[in-house]
């Protein structure tokens, strides 16, 4: 049986401010908190997946100082571009820097939260290309637009083509 992904969970320093960003900007709604073991220490659960009682967990403490640096991104999949534009729209007016980039096989946005642990969000393209691949994109660009420039700045990478075919090969491979 494969295993499936489920969630993440962080050590954080600043609870308050993570939760804010997590919710009021990324659209994470608080599924539970409670103390471990009835112990001092907090678990603040997050979602906004109904299958997925938690994606996100925090637990307010991490004593490291400066950005958290063993992780170097979590990603989240939208499904498709309108929404990805929906996030891309939250994220204006916070004090963060977007850094658009496709993989070929995607449209991605990376970001950081408030304690510098990277985020990826992104939707698929239609296509595959061997990785690691990427170009910056135009967040600017219109749908249309954008489907076309991605197709040609990629179809001459290594191992372009539809991803159907990609996936259908590595079900067999992981069968
Ligand atoms: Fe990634």
């Amino acid at each position: 049986m494969a295993m499936t992904w489920s969630h993440v969970v962080l050590y954080v320093k600043d609870a308050d401010r993570m939760l804010d960003f997590y919710t009021r900007v990324l659209g994470f709604q608080i599924t539970d908190r409670g103390h471990i073991g009835g112990g001092p220490n907090e678990i603040i659960f997050l979602s906004q997946h109904p299958s997925e009682h938690h994606q996100v967990a925090m637990v307010p403490m991490r004593k490291d100082e400066g950005p958290s640096n063993s992780l170097a991104h979590i990603a989240f999949r939208l499904d498709g571009m309108s929404e990805l534009r929906g996030k891309i729209a939250a994220l204006q007016g916070e004090s963060v820097s977007m850094r658009p980039t496709t993989h070929g096989n995607t449209w991605s946005i990376y970001i950081q939260d408030p304690e510098q642990n990277g985020i990826e969000m992104f939707c698929d393209t239609p296509w595959h290309v061997t990785q690691p691949a990427g170009k910056e994109w135009d967040i600017n660009a219109d749908d249309a637009t954008l489907m076309a420039w991605t197709k040609q700045a990629f179809a001459e990478e290594p191992g372009f083509e539809a991803k159907e075919a990609f996936h259908s090969r590595l079900a067999e491979t992981l069968a």
